[in-house]
């Protein structure tokens, strides 16, 4: 079967990292390139932190692109508390050698949809969501072209882990959000209802650490330092790993199960700003804009990424 191919928005983030190795280590997927932008930290680490992990997964050769360095129409929210002050602590990762692509990711990825068959990319989104939304306001005609978006953002039954009603990607960036929700394009969205199903256990960690290569080692060290927020906020044992979701989800659909659902973003209330209002009980006349994600394998999602991660050097 012909690799799936992908571009990966994101904002590195040790979640975003292991998400990224995930893919890089899959022979299912041809990485086209990715498109970093301002989220967890400021643009100018995220693209770094991006080019981090490719070199650390022994793949220099990917086209890493800086995105855009703040929301469409809010102030840039970081959030340094949780994935400490570089995005990727835990580990000492080097600095990059390989080079950031010249030219900006929002007109990559029009030029790339442009170029490829339409319906032939799928776009993984682990962050905010204003490179996508620039790429479709710049270019509406790139929207048919787009096989389909997953992504990893939202919440609802779960309720937000910024305010009591919006999630990070979404809070950081709603207005990006309602334009991709209602571009028509086919989408499928992990929120928190699913990653907060499947915490990561200490013994997992460890298992990652026992690879006893680079990758395992620098992947345990950054969860060690990312779970500690989440564990004391939530008192569970474990915290959430929420990007890999989004990859894991193309490689092993059966993980994972949900409902097409009308999904619109809170873009004017400053108490709901940013909630993602799932109609999960059809009481509206709303149409079905995406397939929400809200059960997962727990133990088939981890044995995964460890076993794919273990291909890695
Ligand atoms: O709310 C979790 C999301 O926000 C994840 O993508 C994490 O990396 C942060 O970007
Ligand atoms: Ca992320």
């Amino acid at each position: 079967m012909a690799p799936r191919s992908i571009i990966i928005d994101t904002d590195p983030g040790q979640d975003d990292a292991i998400a990224i190795l995930l893919a890089l280590a899959s022979e299912e997927f041809q990485v086209l390139g990715l498109t970093a932008v301002a989220g967890n930290v400021p643009l100018a680490l995220t693209e770094a932190n991006a080019r981090k992990i490719c070199e650390l997964a022994g793949r220099p050769e990917t086209k890493v692109f800086a995105g855009c360095a703040r929301p469409l129409v809010r102030s840039l929210v970081t959030a340094e508390e949780v994935h400490g002050k570089t995005g990727l602590d835990g580990p000492e990762l080097p600095a990059p050698t390989m080079p950031l692509q010249e030219g900006h990711a929002v007109d990559w990825i029009v030029d790339t949809l442009r170029a490829a068959p339409a319906g032939s990319i799928t776009l993984c989104t682990l962050g905010p969501l204003t490179n996508i939304a620039t790429a479709m306001v710049k270019a509406p005609d790139i929207v048919p072209r787009i096989a389909e978006i997953v992504m990893m953002g939202g919440a609802y039954f779960e309720v937000g882990n910024v305010t009591p009603t919006a999630e990070f990607n979404i809070y950081v960036d709603p207005h990006a959000a309602h334009v991709v929700f209602t571009s028509g394009v086919k989408m499928t969205m992990h929120p928190l209802d699913v990653t907060h199903k499947a915490l990561m256990t200490r013994a997992w960690i460890d298992s990652l650490r026992a690879l006893g290569s680079a990758t395992g080692q620098a992947a345990a060290a950054m969860l060690d330092f990312y779970e500690r927020f989440d564990m004391e906020k939530y008192g569970e044992a474990g915290g959430p790993l929420h990007d890999p979701c989004v990859i894991a989800y193309l490689l092993q659909p059966e993980l994972f199960r949900g409902r097409d659902c009308n999904v619109a973003i809170e873009t004017r209330s400053d108490l709901t700003m940013g909630m993602t209002v799932v109609d999960w009980w059809g009481v509206t006349d709303r149409p079905a804009n995406c397939h929400v994600i809200n059960q997962i394998d727990a133990e088939g999602f981890y044995e995964l990424i460890r076993s794919r991660l273990a291909r890695l050097p």
